[in-house]
């Protein structure tokens, strides 16, 4: 599958350690629920949706800095910002959005991966 890209904005603009949720219309139609957390220069995409119980990690999560996680407000799972893995349980990760930071500065995500159903 080829990559779609779509622009978020300029990563001046993404607030530090703190879940942003973003919302795209892909090419086919389908909508991507995307939660943005930036470190520094580096940017995490994922999902939009805890995979316990789907709650909107961009409206119930908060990110441990010192942990290096993205925390899912309503049972505390949490899921490392490098991999999306859950820290305590195997198999269990939220779905990663690759991204790219260009060199004018603008944040990228690529679309074309799906979370599962
Ligand atoms: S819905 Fe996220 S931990 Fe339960």
């Amino acid at each position: 599958m080829s990559a779609a890209w779509h622009v978020i904005g300029p990563l001046v603009d993404l607030p530090e350690g703190e879940p942003i949720g973003h919302r795209a219309d892909r090419a086919d139609g389908t909508r991507a629920e995307v939660v943005l957390v930036r470190r520094g220069d580096a940017v995490h995409a994922f999902h939009d949706r805890c995979p316990h119980r789907a709650a909107p990690l961009s409206e119930l999560g908060f990110v441990d800095a010192e942990a290096g996680t993205l925390v899912c407000g309503w049972h505390y799972w949490a899921f490392a910002l490098d991999s999306g893995d859950h820290t305590a349980v195997p198999g269990v990760r939220l779905c990663q959005y690759p991204v790219r930071v260009d060199a004018d500065g603008l944040v990228s995500v690529d679309l074309s991966v799906r979370p599962a159903p």
